[in-house]
């Protein structure tokens, strides 16, 4: 690698900037993003990106379920892309790094590659995924699901959110049903920078995380039926409560989870009862649940327990609870090249760096089954993450895109 390159750096500032000035795109009055998949505020934010890239001189494609590439030209053109990103949708009360982080990062090595007259032998491709973070459509990370073939297009088109509108929808009301076919954009490897989510960095005081795993994942459906009757005349001891069951149910979960902590996690995150009454005992309920593990034998373990357990409090409170594991996504293991390019990356940059396994799911996760991949972390505040609380440091924020601007020049080469 030539010195300019050894020694490039990218734009701090241009960097930080990006990230605040895209963060107006469904700010909320706590300081964070609401900016779900496919929403007004997500065209807006992927209307900035689409102009942003071609400003940046890349040429952009869209595929049909909307994920965005922009192709940074490589002196190889025979060569496959290296592909670097992440996503911009948000959870409804969301942060402004969570994906975002590593979407402009990827943007901004561009910039500074651009700026700096380099170029590679292979070309980049930076990358922005449909619905990464699966609040409003299900499963989460869809798009690079289908992308490596766990789904079809056409049954991720047809998958619907909680007001029925389809994800077909959903992308022709912003326009940004593209026209590529989904896996048509190849990459000879994807690299994703990302906030860590969690405590450990923070804790050890380091200021990257060389991801190696992650943890696999359960999401459930649940629908839980009782019987509506009359909180005042109704005795204790003849009711079919889908609430009360519903409390065993969550706390089930956190003992399951408990019982092989710190291997395992478990959380209720939603739960509805139909028609809500303050005086009628709720007949029925509609639930989710998600378990995970970075150990497949404990992933099974978890389904197992959690099942076991959902049919002994359905039978003995007289209701039917029905389960569906809509989602199992089994743990990753990053591709040892590329988790190897980050760590002489950060090593090479003077960052205190330790490997890491993450708690969260990424595209990184899904590509990394077909293609090799790999990930950067840098710490976010106290571990806080889908909070609007969710907050990160500026020179941390660079010390990643420095980390993964370096991994995809290793991996790419640099022209000479
Ligand atoms: C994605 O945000 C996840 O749920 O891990
Ligand atoms: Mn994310
Ligand atoms: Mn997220």
């Amino acid at each position: 690698m030539s010195r300019a390159a050894t020694n490039l750096q990218i734009d701090s500032a241009r960097l930080w900037d990006t990230i605040h000035e895209t963060a107006k795109f469904g700010a909320t009055p706590k300081g964070g993003v609401r900016r779900l998949t496919l929403s007004v505020e997500d065209k807006q934010v992927r209307d900035w990106f689409r102009k942003a890239c071609e400003d940046a001189g890349l040429e952009v494609h869209v595929d049909t379920l909307g994920s965005m590439f922009g192709l940074r030209k490589g002196k190889d053109m025979s060569k496959l892309p290296v592909g670097l990103g992440s996503h911009l949708d948000t959870q409804p009360t969301g942060g402004k790094y969570d994906g975002v982080l590593g979407t402009l990062a990827a943007l901004e090595v561009v910039r500074t590659l651009n700026d700096a007259g380099i170029e590679t032998e292979a070309p980049l491709c930076i990358c922005n995924w449909t619905n990464e973070e699966g609040s409003r459509f299900a499963p989460a990370m869809m798009a690079s699901a289908a992308y490596v073939g766990d789904f079809t297009t056409d049954d991720i088109l047809s998958r619907k959110d909680a007001e029925g509108v389809s994800v077909a929808e959903a992308l022709d009301a912003i326009s940004y049903r593209g026209e590529t076919p989904v896996g048509t954009q190849k990459f000879s490897g994807f690299v994703e920078l990302h906030i860590e989510q969690g405590p450990i960095l923070e804790a050890e005081h380091k200021t990257i995380g060389v991801v190696d795993s992650g943890q696999g994942v359960l999401w459930y459906d649940g629908k839980i039926t009782g019987f509506e009757s009359h909180a005042g005349s109704t005795p204790m001891q003849l009711r079919r409560d889908a609430l009360a069951t519903l409390s065993e149910i969550v706390l089930a979960v956190e003992s399951i989870a408990r019982k092989h902590a710190p291997k395992a996690v478990g959380t209720i995150g939603e739960a509805v009862i139909a028609n809500p009454s303050r005086n009628v005992i709720p007949g029925e309920i509609a639930f989710t649940a998600d378990c995970r593990s970075a150990d497949a034998a404990i992933m099974d373990a978890l389904d197992r327990e959690f099942r076991t357990a959902v049919a002994e409090i359905a039978a003995r409170r007289k209701v039917e609870v029905k389960l569906d594991l809509i989602w199992r996504k089994p743990p990753t293991h990053f591709d040892p090249k590329l988790v190897q390019a980050v760590e002489q990356a950060a090593e090479a940059l003077g960052y205190s760096h330790r490997r890491i396994t993450s708690g969260a799911g990424h595209d990184a996760c899904n590509l990394n089954t077909r293609i090799p991949a790999a990930m950067v972390f840098v710490p976010c505040k106290d571990g806080i993450s889908h909070n609007e609380l969710e907050d990160a440091t500026q020179p941390d924020c660079a010390a990643g895109a420095n980390v993964l601007m370096h991994a995809v020049l290793a991996l790419a080469g640099v022209a000479s």
